[in-house]
């Protein structure tokens, strides 16, 4: 069996970046409670910036989010990280196999960095916390968006270091691998960064039409289009990327050409683009009000999952003691 484990930061409601980068691949792989685990990060949270009242609202908005989007609680175990302790005492001990250069060239880390006039030591060892997430479970198979590769090559890295070390015979911690869907990186509404809520270019997962138009109308295309005649090249736009995602292999098809010739103008694709979206959000939108009424289903659903999820990793914490000689 080879596990599935992924995590999401508790930022409120999923945005369409998230799901066709990550989400919507955990939606496809379910494969049953023990070998398919999702996380709500809440202590990878704890990084950023935040009020205390607001996590709290976010988790819960986010296992909303996720439950709408089409996780199933029959199918896999989700759960928030802080709910198992055990992700933060392996996190430990892989804090002393992990070399501190390699913290120090991840790619998040030095944006994030970059951005602070005082950089606190969570932010450097974001990846370790999230390498004993993934270990915890032995899990193999993580489905992320692109901007995770980095953080998954090292955590392939910090298991062979604790093998190295600790089980030199017969490795026991797996190298896990990311698996990306066909929309690895979704750029946000302004056409220049990848869409991500702190950026502000998001469509959320659960807005109304209404908001959704509002946004897609002034939104980012092939900047050759400056007029309606002026003909443009799906490849680069925005706009033809969430068609991809949305649309039906047909109104691809048709969008392109029209596009290409200058048959329709852009807002006449957005158009069509809002209605494949309706299409696919309406149902989640609905999901999440029913979900959204039932605020104890919610919570038993991610206590149910933590109690699975402290099992398989109270197993792990015993293994690792007892290969550490911090066993009697
Ligand atoms: P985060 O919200 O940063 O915790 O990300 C949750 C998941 O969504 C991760 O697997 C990310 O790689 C993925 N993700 C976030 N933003 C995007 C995006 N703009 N395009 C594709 N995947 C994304
Ligand atoms: N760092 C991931 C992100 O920002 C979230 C995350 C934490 C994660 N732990 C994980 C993703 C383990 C996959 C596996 O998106």
């Amino acid at each position: 069996m080879s596990r599935i484990f992924s995590g999401i930061q508790p930022s409120g409601e999923l945005h369409i970046g998230n799901y066709l980068g990550a989400v919507q691949n955990w939606v496809r792989l379910q494969e049953g409670r023990d070998s398919t685990f999702f996380c709500v990060v809440d202590l990878h949270a704890l990084t950023g910036n935040y009020e205390v009242a607001d996590l709290r609202r976010r988790r819960h908005e986010m296992a909303v989010s996720l439950l709408a989007a089409g996780l199933d609680p029959e199918r896999c175990t989700l759960f928030f990280q802080s709910a198992v302790p055990q992700h933060a005492e392996l996190a430990w001990i892989f804090n002393t196999v992990t070399p501190l250069g390699e913290l120090e060239r991840q790619t998040q880390y030095k944006d994030k960095a970059s951005r602070q006039e005082s950089v606190i030591t969570g932010l450097l060892t974001y990846p370790v916390l999230q390498a004993a997430d993934i270990l915890l479970y032995h899990a193999v198979r993580v489905p992320v968006g692109e901007d995770q590769v980095q953080h998954l090559e090292l955590s392939r890295e910090i298991a062979r270091r604790w093998n190295a070390r600790f089980a030199s015979d017969m490795p026991y911690f797996p190298e896990p691998q990311p698996l990306l869907t066909p929309v690895r990186r979704l750029m946000g509404l302004d056409g220049q960064a990848k869409m991500s809520k702190s950026l502000g270019n998001t469509i959320g997962l659960l807005e109304s039409r209404e908001q959704i138009w509002d946004k897609l109308r002034p939104a980012m295309t092939d900047p050759a289009r400056q007029r309606k005649t002026d003909p443009g090249t799906p490849e680069i736009c925005n706009i033809y990327s969430m068609h991809r995602a949305f649309s039906a292999e047909s109104t691809v098809e048709t969008v392109a050409v029209n596009c290409r010739t200058a048959g329709w103008g852009c807002i006449e694709c957005k158009k069509v683009l809002a209605d494949s979206m309706e299409g696919v959000l309406l149902p989640i939108r609905r999901r999440a009000m029913e979900i959204g009424a039932q605020p104890s289903y919610v919570t038993d659903v991610l206590e149910e999952g933590a109690t699975r999820a402290r099992t398989t990793a109270q197993e792990t914490m015993r293994q690792v003691y007892e290969r550490m000689g911090l066993t009697d």
